[in-house]
């Protein structure tokens, strides 16, 4: 197809493909066996917004001991649960660049979310992946690069899903922006359409979503966005062809909430289950499943095969995590079911909300402790950790950091008899409205802890800066003096009295449904929110050692004051959920070793980001427009490409301690030839009886009671439907060429046999235990050609692995990271596969994407 447009890919393969899957999908096939056409129907098709206590919720099969799932936000906590973890959001954890904390976290959140009786968690999410610097939801994950994205990704579905509940890999894909993400908030026709060419979706977009079937996601949602011209839901290309057969998913696709804009187009598709159950508008009980779908299939407009396979990914991903344990889930009637109510924080509250005529009320709250528990652990230690190795300490002049909590070290001024701290800005206190007084946490009043939208959570409790910081200091020789506004021309009296400044700033965003200041979502501009720049600019004219925390959603303009000479540490402390304040203290005193390196590019101005790299703000036509021109050259790799110098680069950041590495060397493993092997075969989906049952078994039954606005399956008579010979999309009889590149859970298994073994030695020259991220990059070799001897472009280098070591007694220790098949590929769009090029590779290993000591060539194919 031409750019901008979406190849038809029909039909839509068939679960139950993989060995790690059979299990599932035999018990799944047997359940669903016995499912009517309606019961079908009622488990892909949520029950309509706020129907059900969850923001998602199925329709149940009571009849089969089948419940109605419960969907949850989000990726940093349970978002309108009471006493959950609110943890620190996905840019932390991208920036802590620590495997086993991504896994913890996930399996705490899993955790909470199985005691809070959620089956499905609606997360990690690895799109946006940041290719636009002010995008509104990049903070949700983590960090822009798919390598690091997608390890992330993967460690935390693990975590999620080895506590028992289905994770969902988020959002698929491309929805880069906030405007004009769907119609109906902005007020136009249609939703944007990202159009990118086949490699970058390859080599950047898809790459994490890939890493996350392999490590067996048992869900996927689709986004609200336009694909080259075909919404996410209901493009063939997109969850048929690459999703369900290149990549092998075995699980469900749920739509986002209203992505859905067709009925039979998405079922033909490849989408799973629709949520909220709802139509085109919002709430309007008006699905385009329930009823619809039965009528579909009655007419044969959906093919019973592609009905059953839709009822059968759900059920088997449900089996798949073990929610058929009754000891664990028991159904509604034994008290199971989700314990909370994301309508209410009333105990009593009503069953039904979103319905006008049902006025059923129960106990919705059960106030279950989740956080602190012996089953599952301390939550609010974990939480704490992540957030203080989250925190990237980009400038630290003379060492003014650590801070001693007792003023030792050259703090005090001559004269007084205290040494004077002075903590400046609003961002350092928490909102005096109340912590969790803004709606969905849009709104940046007091110290920013996460971003706002559906992947917010209310905060438990919050530790403070502020607070943690006074706790901090020994009031016997330190005098603290709190500065808690941001009014800059009168912060210089207070700030020319202290010995040492610590000024907060910082930079919000969120989804798009709900704008704060301005802001409706994606960021106008990159810098520092509410006069933050002139705030530090004030301060550190007066105060000789200035400190500035910044918590940011993303990349954030540091110009204007980061040369200042009495600017002498910075901290990006991102998003540090509850935790905020013992996470920066645990940092300012040295108690932990700085260890987070940024997950993007600090850039020196806007444009740097290059000239594609802006927020489409105004409409560009019918369907809003954005080619992704730049291709594979988003964040560092624009910046290498066009030799453009950062102000900080990818993967940056200081350490108290300094590290070295040596010797390295690089054994390569003998792939064979440049394609990976033949697709293995795969086993056979379980036999499914895809006979058509009669029109009468879908009808109302008698007796029922129908609330008004709730979404049931059923049909009120058999003259519902017209019977015709309704005609497929284009190929869709002819069974699609399986992909070369497909053939496992994330691909052909031969994409992740390791190609090369990277080893070389640590050393910790510091005198103490601490943690450094080491990071390896390749560049591929010069002057690759494809078949027919055209060039293909390479990045000057892509991260590939990386790994935190804890370094202490020996003080060297040896690094080994390993590449595989799929790292040393490009995706060839010739061929359709993941090629390795002839010729020399390098390694470079180092500390950040420009800080790379050591190289080493190396060439897999001889
Ligand atoms: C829309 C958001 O885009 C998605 O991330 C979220 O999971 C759903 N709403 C449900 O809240």
């Amino acid at each position: 197809p031409d750019d901008g447009e979406s190849e038809p890919w029909y039909p839509s393969p068939r679960g139950g493909t993989v060995d790690a899957w059979k299990d599932a999908y035999e018990k799944a096939a047997n359940l669903v066996g016995q499912m009517t056409l309606v019961e079908k129907v009622n488990i892909t098709t949520g029950i309509g917004w706020s129907m059900g206590m969850c923001v998602g919720n199925t329709g149940p099969v009571d009849r089969l001991g089948f419940p109605s799932l419960c969907l949850q936000d989000g990726p940093l906590g349970l978002r309108f649960a009471d006493n959950a973890t609110a943890w620190p959001a996905g840019i932390t954890v991208g920036a802590t660049w620590n495997k086993k904390l991504m896994y913890e976290r996930g399996k705490g959140h899993g955790f909470e979310a199985k005691k809070k009786g959620i089956h499905v968690i609606l997360g990690p999410s690895m799109g946006p992946l940041g290719r636009l610097p002010a995008g509104g939801r990049n903070w949700e994950g983590f960090g822009t690069d798919p390598v690091l994205q997608g390890i992330a990704a993967a460690e935390t579905i693990k975590g999620i899903q080895d506590a028992g509940v289905i994770a969902t890999a988020k959002h698929y894909v491309a929805n880069e922006q906030e405007h004009f993400r769907q119609a109906w908030e902005w007020g136009i026709p249609n939703a944007i359409s990202s159009n990118i060419d086949d490699r970058a979706l390859h080599e950047i977009y898809v790459w994490p979503f890939a890493d996350s079937v392999r490590a067996g996601v048992g869900s996927v949602m689709c986004s609200y966005n336009q694909l080259n011209n075909s919404y996410a839901c209901q493009n063939s290309k997109l969850m048929s062809g690459i999703l369900k057969d290149e990549l092998g998913f075995q699980g469900f696709v749920q739509s986002d909430w209203l992505a859905q804009r067709s009925g039979v187009a998405s079922a033909l598709a490849g989408l799973d289950m629709t949520m909220p159950g709802d139509g085109l508008k919002w709430a309007d009980g008006d699905s385009l499943w329930g009823a619809e779908l039965t009528k579909a299939v009655l007419n044969t407009s959906v093919p019973m095969e592609r009905m059953n396979d839709m009822a059968t990914r759900v059920v088997a991903a449900w089996y798949q995590l073990g929610q058929d344990d009754k000891k664990v889930w028991p159904p509604e009637s034994e008290g199971g079911g989700p314990n909370f109510s994301s309508w209410t924080d009333e105990e009593v509250g009503e069953l039904h909300p979103g319905s006008p005529d049902s006025d059923e009320t129960g106990v919705v709250n059960k106030f279950v402790p989740v956080r602190n528990t012996e089953e599952g652990g301390d939550h609010d230690a974990l939480a704490r950790q992540i957030a203080a190795e989250g925190i990237v300490l980009v400038k630290n002049t003379d060492d003014i950091l650590p801070l001693s909590r007792d003023g030792k070290g050259g703090m005090k001024r001559d004269g007084d008899d205290k040494v004077n701290i002075g903590i400046f800005g609003e961002d350092a206190f928490p909102n005096p409205n109340g912590i969790n007084s803004c709606k969905d946490r849009a709104c940046n009043e007091g110290t920013l802890t996460m971003g706002w939208g559906s992947g917010a959570v209310e905060l438990p409790y919050l530790v403070s800066p502020a607070e943690a910081l006074h706790d901090g200091f020994n009031k016997s020789m330190i005098e603290v003096t709190d500065f808690p506004s941001n009014d800059y021309a009168e912060a210089a009296k207070t700030a020319s009295k202290q010995d040492t400044c610590i000024v907060f700033v910082n930079s919000d965003a969120g989804e798009g449904f709900v704008s704060w200041d301005g802001i409706r979502g994606d960021r106008n501009d990159l810098y520092p929110q509410k006069n933050g720049d002139k705030l530090v600019q004030k301060v550190a004219e007066s105060c000789e050692n200035t400190i500035v925390v910044v918590h940011t959603v993303g990349p954030i303009i540091l110009e204007e004051w980061i040369e200042m000479p009495s600017v002498k540490g910075v901290l990006i402390a991102h998003l540090p959920g509850q935790e905020s304040g013992n996470a920066l203290a645990d940092v300012i005193f040295g108690d932990v070793n700085p260890s987070g390196r940024l997950p993007y590019t600090i850039a020196k101005n806007e444009k740097d980001y290059g000239p594609d790299s802006g927020i489409l703000y105004y409409p560009n036509g019918v369907v809003p427009q954005q080619n992704f021109t730049e291709g594979l050259y988003v964040d560092y790799r624009y910046f290498d490409k066009y030799n453009i110098t950062p102000r900080y680069e990818f993967g940056y950041g200081l350490s108290y301690v300094g590290f070295k590495l040596n010797s390295l060397v690089v054994n390569t493993k003998g792939v064979g030839g440049p394609l990976p092997r033949e697709r293995p075969a795969g086993i056979e989906p379980p036999q499914m009886d895809n006979t058509l049952p009669s029109p009468e078994s879908a009808i109302w039954p008698s007796g029922m009671r129908k609330l008004s606005k709730y979404i049931y399956p059923y049909i009120s008579s058999t003259s519902d439907f017209t019977k015709g010979d309704y005609p497929y999309p284009a190929g869709y009889d002819t069974p699609h060429e399986p992909s070369q590149a497909g053939g496992g859970e994330g691909g052909n298994p031969d994409l992740y046999q390791t190609a090369a073994l990277i080893q070389a030695q640590l050393t910790n020259g510091g005198g103490k235990p601490a943690d450094c991220v080491v990071q390896a990059y390749i560049s591929y070799p010069e002057n690759v050609t494809d078949i027919d001897g055209e060039p293909v472009d390479m990045p000057v280098k892509v991260l590939r692995a990386f790994e935190k070591i804890h370094v202490y007694d020996p003080k060297r220790v040896s690094v080994k990271l390993e590449l595989t098949r799929r790292d040393l590929s490009y995706w060839d769009v010739k061929q359709q596969n993941w090629i390795i090029p002839k010729g020399e590779f390098r390694v470079h290993l180092g500390f950040s994407s420009r800080d790379l000591p050591l190289t080493d060539t190396f060439s897999p194919l001889e």
